[in-house]
Order: structure tokens, then sequence, then C-alpha cells
């Protein structure tokens, strides 16, 4: 296996951190990595934002869970209350990736999934752990968006897309077995 593909096999959703920061060197590395990433027609239409400010991290996850709670389905809090009770799970740094509506409409979601790999992907390789978080989204559903918006300095138009939560595992996960039913080949 070369290292690329044993980078993708050994990625795992790191749900426990030890809120260390990774060293700036790293994080510039993994933002390249982001940028690097293609989409469609080339649009680059997202903004890649390492969020360092543990404050401001702490707000947006107070913020999450109590937007969270307020679902009438449970089950999502529920889940994170079995965890723990932590959106962001001690994790010190986050990759916001704030995006703008493309055309067609829903392209720029595929676009921003792979800017996440690309995070995570690098992040891994450099022995950063880190975990996709869709649920920062929470964090924007409620009177505070704006607010983070402009602490977060989206550009005009931009909306929260998702997090890449990094930093160094407390406990490591092992990765997820992969279903070789979900391979079909035709020939
Ligand atoms: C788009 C997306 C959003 C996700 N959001 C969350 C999240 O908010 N919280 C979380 O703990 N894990 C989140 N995950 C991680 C998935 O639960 C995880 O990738 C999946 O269970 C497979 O496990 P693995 O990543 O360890 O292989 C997300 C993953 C993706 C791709």
């Amino acid at each position: 296996m070369n290292e690329t593909l044993k980078t993708i096999a050994e990625r795992y959703s790191c749900r426990d951190f030890n809120g260390v920061m990774p060293p700036d060197q790293d994080l510039q590395a993994i933002a390249q990595a982001a940028i690097q990433a293609p989409s469609g027609m080339n649009r680059q239409h997202w903004q890649v934002i390492v969020v360092k400010n543990q404050e401001l991290i702490a707000q947006m996850e107070e913020e999450g869970l109590k937007m969270l709670a307020c679902l009438e389905d449970r089950s999502h809090y529920e889940r994170i209350m079995s965890r723990g009770g932590k959106l962001f799970y001690h994790a010190p740094c986050m990759v916001m990736l704030a995006v703008k509506e493309a055309f067609p409409k829903g392209a720029e979601l595929i676009d921003l999934g792979i800017v996440a790999q690309n995070v995570a992907l690098a992040a891994t390789s450099l022995g950063i752990a880190n975990v996709h978080c869709g649920f920062v989204g929470f964090a924007f559903a409620g009177d505070r968006a704006a607010e983070f918006k402009e602490k977060l300095q989206f550009p005009e138009g931009y909306q929260c897309g998702m997090g890449i939560l990094l930093g160094y595992a407390n406990t490591v996960a092992k990765p997820h077995v992969p279903n070789q039913e979900k391979i079909t080949v035709i020939e």
C-alpha cells in the first residue's frame, strides 16, 4: 500500500481530543491541502477558515448544543449527550468551511465535501486526529448566526458549510470496517 492509500485507510473520526493545538506549520499545510481541492468549473465557492480561538469555539459549541436540544427529534441531542455532552469533543482547532451557493444548485456541497476530505486526509497524514463535524451547522441555526459569521469573517453571501475538528487524540479509535458489498464491478 502506498502512503496515500495508507493515509486513507488510517483516517478515523476522533471524538476525544486532548486539547493540544497542532503547530501553525501543520495547520498551514492542511489549509493548503484544502484549497488544492478540485471544484466544478474551478469555481472555488468556499472559504477555508482556520479557527484557533478557544472562546469562539466554545461559544459555537454552546449555541449548537442549545439549538440541538430544541429539535423535536431528540435523538441527535441524546446521542451527543451519551458521548459526553460535547459537540466538539475538546478539539482545540476547527477548520470551518463556509460555502456560497453554486450553479447548478447543490453542486457546491459536492465541492465542499472534497475540501473537507482533503483537510481530513492531510491532517491524518501529519498525525493530527480529526472528525468531520456537520453538527457545527446548528450553531448557525439560531439568533447568533450573524454574530458568528462576523467573528469568523465569512465573505458576503457565504453560509456555514461544515467544520472539521483537529487536534490530538486522547482516545484513539479504529477506522470503520469498509463494507465490501458497497463495491460493484461490471465486466
Ligand atoms: C458530512 C459529514 C458530517 C459528519 N458530522 C459529524 C458530526 O457532526 N459529529 C460526529 O461526531 N461525527 C460526524 N461525522 C463523522 C461520521 O459519523 C463518521 O465519518 C462515520 O461514522 C464513519 O466513521 P469513521 O469516520 O471513523 O470511518 C460526519 C461525517 C461526515 C462525512
